[in-house]
């Protein structure tokens, strides 16, 4: 009777080893790096029917294995051109690999989640969470939000004033809007893809008691029509900037300012008219770039 109650407290105490085991090893599996350098886990694997999204916004081909989480077959290989997007019918999770400074960098992926390569910090190609589940528009930035500090010296170097319209395209919780109409008096317009995000910009517009100057809508930035902007602040990767210049160039007036936290625009050198350095109160280093259309 002894004997049987030590092996059935055996077999408890390794199966429990067992299955904490598994979850650090997932939960670690499922670390996927930010653009502005943070690991980000992502959100609890769904494992529902949907699919896996894999998405090429640099400028080179990719090429990456993947094959199911659970299973010994030789992985499937992959080469996913610039612009390109992989799409994965997956109830389970996957497990893709790909290299980076000739080493292997091994990522597991969740089925309704999506996921982009892109170029860091250091112009190194890195697999990232895609920031919003939509799979009909462009993922322009992860949710990272500009500190108060740096929005405020970018709204200073865009002279925003009273009379000045300030668009965000990607607004987030909205304080760069909010910030322009609290404290220059300015009219704005926020859009994020994000629900929560809209949300979040519209209750901190109503605490702030600027709900009369500003407004955010729920929308795809890229279908954003900003042609009353005499000002857009914007915090998206310098892809996504180069996807949305041709809107710039065709929607904004002659005269109008657009001020960037941290990336350009690129192929609008000639139309950058001032840069900024700043360090928020964290000692981390921001540069703003202002641009006249
Ligand atoms: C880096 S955050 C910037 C937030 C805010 N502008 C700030 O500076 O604090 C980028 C935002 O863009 C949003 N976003 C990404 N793709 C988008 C799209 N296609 N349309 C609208 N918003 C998008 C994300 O949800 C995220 O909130």
């Amino acid at each position: 009777m002894k004997r049987k109650t030590w092996i059935a407290a055996l077999s408890l105490a390794s199966l429990l080893m067992l299955l904490g085991i598994s979850i650090v090893w997932l939960t670690q599996a499922n670390r996927v790096k930010r653009p502005d350098g943070s690991i980000s886990s992502a959100s609890a694997p769904a494992l529902t029917g949907k699919e896996i999204v894999v998405r090429n916004v640099t400028k080179e081909t990719v090429a990456y294995t993947v094959k199911p989480l659970i299973s010994a077959g030789v992985p499937e290989k992959r080469s996913l051109k610039p612009g390109g997007m992989d799409r994965f019918a997956a109830k389970r999770s996957l497990v893709l690999t790909y290299s980076r400074l000739g080493s292997e960098v091994t990522e597991t992926l969740f089925p309704g989640t999506p996921y982009c390569f892109r170029y860091d910090e250091n112009n190194l190609v890195h697999l990232y969470l895609g920031s919003h589940m939509r799979e009909d528009a462009e993922d322009l930035a992860p949710y990272v939000s500009t500190p108060t500090e740096v929005a405020e010296k970018m709204l200073e170097m865009a002279q925003v004033g009273s009379a000045d319209v300030v668009y965000d395209l990607g607004c987030g919780d909205g304080r760069l809007v909010i910030l322009a109409a609290k404290k220059f008096g300015a009219r704005g317009v926020g859009v994020d893809i994000v629900p929560r995000r809209i949300k979040e910009a519209k209750a901190a517009a109503r605490k702030a008691g600027v709900e009369n100057l500003v407004k955010f809508s729920l929308e795809d930035a890229m279908k954003t029509d900003f042609s009353e902007a005499t000002v857009l602040a914007l915090y998206l990767l310098p892809e996504s900037n180069a996807l949305l210049r041709p809107r710039f160039e065709s929607l904004l007036k002659p005269g109008a300012r657009i001020v960037t936290h941290d990336y350009t625009i690129p192929g609008w050198d000639d139309k950058r008219v001032a840069s900024a350095a700043i360090k928020d109160p964290t000692g981390k280093n921001h540069t703003i770039f202002l641009y006249h259309r």
